[in-house]
């Protein structure tokens, strides 16, 4: 059985041995991992530097949450604006493995260059383990290549150190629990490392962009309404995500032609395998009225029935 308060002693214990006299970085992304992860850290030592990465590819809002969340937690947040690299990198990319390794890389080369600032050595992820798992690990064929691992650059600068590398999601949420955080990040549904980007299917624009990032925020609402309701089980995942491909509709007399939202709902354990939800019809029906009423250029919404296996959570 999975002992919370051990595994924080252990933890805190292995951060210390890891680092001995070095400083280390470490990067939250408003997630239940990093912000365990950087939690750990604190405590192991005073020598770690918390930052947050604004890659242009968060959820709404996402980085005024974070910067609040950081607040109420009492810990010292450095903000990096890496808006305008992520979406210069990602320009014209289709393929999504080649989008991970991008997004790997510019994360990496600006936690570098950060580190060097500060003359930092170690690097603190929140690395759990379906995400070296799904990247190819222990001779396993790559799922995708998580922006934590697999995602990765060949040279990096910096070493790892990689508290949570042994545990699942639900472990990771009772070891935040253990360590007091709030409710509201240690059950907060899981968010992908390499953002919406992985919800784009294809190329990223930012008119794109803004469309899921608002579909999302939707989808969310209208859940996390229904369920405080009454009406359904919280799912473990919920989210909207765009196709690249438009389809013919009708706006008043007018021809449309325009972008399809995807709503995705899965129940999980662990994020390894997962069954989408049974989303009452008449939210689904509340859900598509108001993406297409109220986020431009989206013209028809579907729901995905599809169970991993064989699909993926996320689309890429
Ligand atoms: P998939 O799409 O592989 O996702 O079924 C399983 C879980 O992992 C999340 N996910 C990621 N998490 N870095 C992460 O930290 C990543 O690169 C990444 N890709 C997917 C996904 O949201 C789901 O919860």
């Amino acid at each position: 059985m999975f002992n919370p308060k051990k595994f924080i002693e252990e933890g805190v214990e292995s951060i210390r041995k890891t680092l001995g006299k070095e400083s280390a970085i470490t990067a939250v992304s408003g997630g239940v991992d990093s912000f365990v992860a950087a939690t750990l850290a604190a405590r192991a030592t005073s020598k770690v530097h918390i930052i947050y990465v604004d890659n242009g590819l968060m959820r709404k809002n996402e980085t005024e949450k974070v910067r609040n969340a950081a607040k109420a937690l009492g810990v010292e947040l450095h903000v990096l604006d890496g808006r305008k690299r992520f979406i210069d990198a990602l320009a014209g990319v289709t393929e999504p493995e080649k989008k991970r390794k991008i997004i790997g890389e510019v994360f990496v080369r600006m936690f570098e260059e950060e580190a060097k600032k500060l003359g930092v050595k170690y690097l603190i992820q929140g690395t759990i383990a379906p995400d070296w798992i799904e990247s190819g690990g222990m001779g396993r064929d790559t799922i995708k290549s998580h922006h934590n691992v697999g995602g990765l650059p060949e040279k990096m600068h910096l070493k790892l150190c990689e508290p949570l590398r042994e545990l699942y999601k639900h472990e990771v949420r009772a070891v935040g629990k253990e360590l007091g955080l709030p409710e509201s990040i240690y059950q907060r549904q899981p968010f992908p490392g390499p953002g919406l980007a992985v919800r784009v299917v294809g190329e990223i624009t930012e008119e794109k962009l803004k469309i899921v990032q608002d579909a999302c925020d939707i989808v969310e609402t209208e859940i996390d309404q229904a369920s405080t309701q009454g009406k359904m089980e919280l799912p473990w995942q919920y989210f909207a995500a765009l196709l690249p491909s438009k389809t013919v509709g009708v706006r008043g007399d007018e021809r449309s032609y325009q972008y399809t939202v995807v709503v995705r709902a899965v129940r999980s354990l662990d994020g390894m395998t997962a069954n989408f939800s049974q989303i009452p019809f008449d939210l689904l029906g509340k859900i598509s009225t108001r993406i297409t009423n109220e986020i431009r250029g989206v013209g028809r919404v579907v729901y995905d029935i599809t169970n991993k296996p064989p699909g993926t959570i996320e689309m890429e």
